[in-house]
C-alpha cells in the first residue's frame, strides 16, 4: 500500500506544490543568484540565523503567505523513512501549510494507523494545512497545535518514533531536548535547513556522547538536510 499514489493525495500534492510555486515565487528569485556552495551562502545563513534568534514570531510572520516548503524529492523521503522504521508516533516543528505532514501523515496511515502531533506558530496557516489534510483524507491523524513549539510541545509524553525539524532553525536544539525523554532508541529526527555553519545543533547531534549518530544527507542538495539516529 502507497497512499502517495492514490488519487486523494497525489491530487492534493500537485495542487500544493503549484501553489507553492506561486506563492514562493518572488521570494525563491533572491536565492537564485546566491552561489549555494560559496561564502555567499554563509552570509545569508548569518543573517537569517540572526534574524530568527532576534524575534522568531515576528520573523516568521513576515512568511505567513509563503509555503517554505520541503521538496518532492525530500517529502518521498519522509515518506520511506516513516515507512521504513514502521513509524506510528510522529513529531512536526513547522507545519507552515502542511506538504511535509501530508508525506508523513500517508506512511502513517499505511503503517496501519497512528498519530502526528505538529506544530505552527502563525494561526492562519495551522488552518490551511488542516483543510489541506482534509483534502488529503488524512486530517483525521493529524493534530497541529498552534503556537511556539517551545510551548506547544512541552507537554509530549508518548513514545516518538520520528521528529522533523522544520521550523525556526535556531530553535533547533532547544526543541530536540524538550522532545529528548520521548525519543525511543532508533528513533530518526530529520532536520531541514540544518547548515554546517556555528550550529550548535549539529554540535550537539553528532556528538554521539550525547547518544545519537548524525551525518548530511545529499537529498535536495544545498538544504542542510541532516539525517540523525538515536542511539541511547
Ligand atoms: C520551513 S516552514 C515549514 C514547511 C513545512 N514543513 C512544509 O514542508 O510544508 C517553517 C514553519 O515553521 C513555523 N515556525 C517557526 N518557528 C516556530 C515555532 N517556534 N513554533 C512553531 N512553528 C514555528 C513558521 O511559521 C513556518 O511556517
Amino acid at each position: 500500500m502507497n497512499s502517495l499514489s492514490t488519487t486523494r493525495v497525489a491530487q492534493t500534492l500537485q495542487q500544493l506544490f503549484a501553489e507553492a510555486e506561486q506563492a514562493d515565487r518572488a521570494l525563491m528569485a533572491q536565492f537564485q543568484d546566491v552561489d549555494t556552495a560559496g561564502p555567499q551562502l554563509a552570509d545569508v545563513i548569518a543573517d537569517h540565523f540572526a534574524g530568527e534568534q532576534r524575534d522568531v514570531r515576528g520573523f516568521y510572520h513576515g512568511y505567513v503567505d509563503n509555503f517554505l516548503n520541503v521538496t518532492q524529492e525530500y517529502g518521498q523521503f519522509l515518506y520511506q523513512c516513516a515507512r521504513a522504521i514502521k513509524a506510528t508516533r510522529i513529531v512536526e516543528f513547522g507545519t507552515s501549510m502542511g506538504i511535509s505532514t501530508v508525506y508523513l501523515a500517508a506512511a502513517l496511515r499505511d503503517n496501519g494507523g497512528g498519530h502526528l502531533t505538529g506544530t505552527e506558530l502563525e494561526p492562519s496557516k495551522a488552518a490551511r494545512a488542516h483543510a489541506n489534510l482534509e483534502v488529503a483524507g488524512l486530517a483525521d491523524i493529524v493534530d497541529i497545535r498552534v503556537g511556539d513549539a517551545r510551548q506547544t510541545l512541552a507537554d509530549l509524553r508518548e513514545e516518538v518514533d520520528l521528529v522533523l525539524l522544520d521550523g525556526a532553525f535556531s530553535l533547533y536544539l532547544p526543541v530536540l531536548k524538550l522532545l529528548e525523554p520521548c525519543l525511543r532508541t532508533g528513533a530518526m529526527i530529520l532536520a531541514e535547513n540544518a547548515f554546517d555553519l556555528e550550529n550548535p545543533y549539529l554540535d550537539y547531534v553528532r556528538n554521539p556522547a550525547n547518544g545519537y549518530l548524525s551525518q548530511s544527507i545529499p537529498i535536495s542538495p544545498g538544504r542542510g538536510n541532516e539525517f540523525t539516529i538515536v542511539t541511547r
